[in-house]
């Protein structure tokens, strides 16, 4: 079968009502990056983190995946598919996908604050300060905050190494080293682009581009690719 690597960023979950964040004049949610999603954050005030992560979660819980999440999954019927996601939310698994690789972690998750591997399931929407790990840490989000590794991204760079078809679906590509991905992608395979607005990247001349919101040109190029 052949191999399709589509890297997704915010703008496929953005109909589904979840923001974007370069849509947001530089706040997430009214908050500024720095004061909830770094580990100078968590050391400075855990509760404002932990409150900030757990409004996020409740949003991802009382989210759809949209019409782009379903048609994803559809291609698996005849691809061997591979999604790299910069997003925290789990719409695409809720919309079927079943090889989702969080290049950013996962919200639904929560992690030991002592041993990043160490990662748990929520019982519900928000993580309570005083659940620790089994190390007796308190518990986090399982997400990578600004300046903290990305554990995942060398296996995603293989795996981009080995597309035969690459799409990239609501990312501005702003932040690497997840930007950086679109480089490991053989130069003769077809690169495929869904946005409302194509960000401006070195080689962005070799991709297709499809100028939609994902909810239209996802279905569409889905159409296409199982070839009815
Ligand atoms: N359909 C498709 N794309 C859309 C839509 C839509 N309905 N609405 C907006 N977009 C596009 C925007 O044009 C933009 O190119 O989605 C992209 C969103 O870009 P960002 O807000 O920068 O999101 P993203 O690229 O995922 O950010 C990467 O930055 O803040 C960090 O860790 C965070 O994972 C995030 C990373």
């Amino acid at each position: 079968m052949k191999k399709i690597v589509i890297l997704t960023g915010a703008g496929i979950s953005a109909e589904s009502g979840l923001k974007t964040f370069r849509d947001s004049d530089g706040l997430w949610e009214g908050y500024n990056i720095e004061d909830v999603a770094t580990p100078e954050a968590w050391r400075r005030n855990p509760v404002l983190v932990q409150q900030f992560y757990n409004e996020r979660r409740k949003s991802v819980i009382e989210a759809q995946p949209n019409a782009a999440h379903y048609a994803l999954a559809k291609l698996e019927e005849k691809y061997d598919v591979t999604i790299i996601t910069q997003n925290i939310d789990d719409l695409h698994e809720r919309g079927g996908s079943t090889n989702v690789v969080h290049l950013h972690g996962i919200i639904t998750r929560s992690q030991s604050s002592k041993d990043s591997t160490l990662t748990y399931p929520i019982d519900g929407w928000e993580i309570k300060m005083d659940e620790t790990c089994e190390l007796g840490s308190p518990l986090r989000a399982h997400v990578v905050w600004f300046g903290e590794d990305v554990p995942m991204i060398e296996t995603a760079a293989r795996i981009c190494q080995q597309a035969d078809v690459f799409i990239l679906i609501g990312s501005s590509l702003a932040v690497y080293p997840a930007a950086g991905l679109v480089n490991y992608v053989p130069r003769h395979v077809p690169k495929y682009i869904v946005d409302p607005k194509i960000p401006q990247m070195s080689g962005n001349s070799t991709f297709i581009k499809i100028e939609e919101k994902a909810s239209v040109g996802v279905p569409s190029l889905v159409t296409d690719l199982l070839g009815h």
